[in-house]
């Protein structure tokens, strides 16, 4: 009886164990303003950007996004459409995708592969790529998608 005991408090201990893991390396959301604080404009803080609603520390690319470097309009922010298009338009420095055309979007998914997911770390998500406006979640987010993510680490 008591050997029924024991193993009913395992299992009961292991399934609370499941349940309420804490996370070890939460997930980081990134509201526009706490992005901007990582545009290069400080030596000593880190260099983040935005695509796709993914946030990538773009640091080692220095010579590309820190201060008075040829991209420094791309950091600090969610740039998505400007990346999409090989813009530095300042109306193109938003996650907005309306209207690109199907070769900006496959541009866009190439250079989010080849070059940011292959080369710069993932430090978190922009809060509205989680979450839509109204604080509800947004279906459409896939951190599976992500490498660095392991979805069951995160939650
Ligand atoms: C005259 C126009 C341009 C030239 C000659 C040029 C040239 C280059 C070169 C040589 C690289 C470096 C590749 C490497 O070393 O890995 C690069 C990377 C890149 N370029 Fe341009 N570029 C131009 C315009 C633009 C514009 C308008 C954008 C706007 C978004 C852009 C976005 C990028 C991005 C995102 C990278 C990747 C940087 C990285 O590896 O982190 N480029 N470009």
């Amino acid at each position: 009886m008591s050997v029924l005991y024991f193993f009913i408090c395992v299992t009961l201990a292991q399934d609370f164990k499941l349940k309420y893991k804490t996370a070890t390396k939460p997930v980081r959301l990134f509201t526009e303003e706490e992005l901007s604080r990582y545009d290069g404009s400080e030596e000593a803080q880190p260099i983040y950007m935005a695509l796709k609603g993914v946030v990538f520390d773009v640091s080692s690319g220095q010579e590309f996004y820190g201060k008075d470097a040829p991209y420094n309009a791309l950091a600090g922010k969610d740039c998505t459409r400007a990346v999409a298009k090989m813009s530095l338009e300042p109306a193109d420095l938003t996650s907005d995708t309306t209207s690109l055309t199907e070769d900006e979007l496959k541009s866009l998914d190439s250079i989010f592969e080849g070059t940011y997911k292959a080369k710069y770390p993932i430090v978190g998500y922009t809060a509205s790529r989680i979450l839509n406006d109204d604080g509800s979640p947004n279906k459409d987010f896939k951190p599976e998608d992500q490498p660095h993510f392991q979805i069951r680490d995160e939650f």
